[in-house]
């Protein structure tokens, strides 16, 4: 007689995190193709940071400073604050967990615009609260008074994602300061800026000139994106020290590695800095001619102050995403929506447009301009 086989089936898990969605990374690029499906920086790390990375891999040995305190210090000291004011974590996203799980028990529910970051509805289901999620304005925008007008009794925190991943568009200065007026000051507001140094619209919120300003409100920044460093893991949080504190309590001890603080302070020394700042403006200059030239073929594609841009594509989306796909680019489909295409090698853009001129239909809503 054979024994059964073993089933983990029978082993009690919280059902509402049995039944998340597996996470989906981005199929890999074919060969010669472009990955345009995470909004990675397209080069890899200029030599300085790739050598103080490999100098603290040497000592891999020790356990990190878990309090990454030399890169508070730095930070602390371009944002014009103390170092008890700044949180590191292993990727902005791990921050975002610590900040829902520090505010958001069991009932509590957590306001956010959508569609917007992916990660948003797991990190709050995770926390056991309830996500209301506000749609966003015709321009693909958050409808911030819509966000204002969901507040609750069981809010506890409201995220805002300026320039808002996937579809670009950021969230102006008066906007948020509107916001801010509408929402009680015991509420936390965490300001994802995920790509803030990509945005170059005037009016658009800069959470550096916010510091200090209200109670309640945390500022997310990482260093995966602008500053290339996705690999390695580190963001960091600026807010009041109350707040952080909590943050800090519900994180897993040790999670920013040496390797990754060695990495994000090679990065803002002056040198390699200003290297990397130039290919944040190249990104640019390339996502505004995308931009330009797809609106041009007639896609209505909105603001873009990442280092993407998003084809509001519908129900057609699954069918473009596979066309580019045969073209080699894998960029990410959310079907029925969607799709964003990351600002990556200049030679990807001739595809984009190659592919996507052929795939333009006469849209209802006129290019966006
Ligand atoms: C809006 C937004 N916030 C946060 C993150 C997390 O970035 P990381 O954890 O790499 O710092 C991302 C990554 O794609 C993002 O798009």
């Amino acid at each position: 007689m054979t024994a059964p086989e073993p089933t983990s089936a029978r082993v009690r898990l919280r059902p509402e995190i049995a039944a998340l969605p597996p996470y989906r990374q981005g199929r890999p690029a074919p060969a010669n193709g472009f990955k345009l499906s995470s909004n990675e920086n397209p080069w890899p790390p200029v030599p300085a940071v790739e050598r103080a990375i490999a100098a603290a891999a040497a000592e891999v040995n020790r356990y990190p400073d878990a309090t990454a305190l030399a890169l508070r210090e730095k930070l602390a000291e371009r944002f014009g604050v103390t170092p008890d004011e700044v949180l590191v974590g292993a990727g902005s996203v791990s921050l975002l967990a610590q900040f829902v799980l520090a505010a958001a028990a069991p009932g509590d529910e957590v306001v956010y615009s959508w569609r917007s970051f992916e990660a948003y509805p797991g990190l709050v289901t995770v926390a056991g609260a309830r996500s209301v999620a506000v749609p966003n304005r015709a321009d693909h925008g958050h409808d911030l008074d819509a966000m204002a007008d969901a507040i609750t009794d069981r809010t506890r925190v409201v995220i805002v994602c300026s320039p808002n991943n996937p579809t670009g568009v950021a969230v102006t200065r008066d906007e948020f300061e509107r916001f801010m007026g509408r929402v009680p000051d015991d509420r936390l507001v965490l300001l994802d800026e995920a790509y803030a140094e990509f945005v170059r619209g005037p009016e658009a919120v800069d959470g550096r000139e916010l510091l200090g300003r209200y109670p309640n409100l945390v500022v997310l920044r990482t260093f995966s994106k602008a500053y290339g460093l996705a690999g390695v893991r580190v963001g960091y949080a600026i807010g009041p020290v109350g707040i952080l504190d909590a943050a800090r309590a519900t994180a897993i001890p040790l999670g920013v590695t040496a390797v990754a603080t060695a990495g994000a302070l090679a990065a803002i020394e002056p040198e390699a800095e200003a290297e990397l700042l130039r290919r944040v403006a190249a990104l640019v200059e390339r996502r505004e001619g995308l931009r330009d030239a797809l609106v041009a073929q007639g896609w209505p594609i909105p603001e873009a102050q990442g280092n993407f841009v998003w084809l509001p594509t519908g129900e057609r989306t699954v069918e473009v995403a596979e066309r580019l796909f045969e073209a080699g680019i894998v960029a990410r489909a959310f079907p029925g929506d969607g799709i964003r295409v990351s600002v990556g090698e200049t030679e990807s853009v001739d595809v984009l447009l190659r592919v996507l001129g052929e795939l333009v239909e006469p849209s209802q809503e006129g290019p966006s301009t």
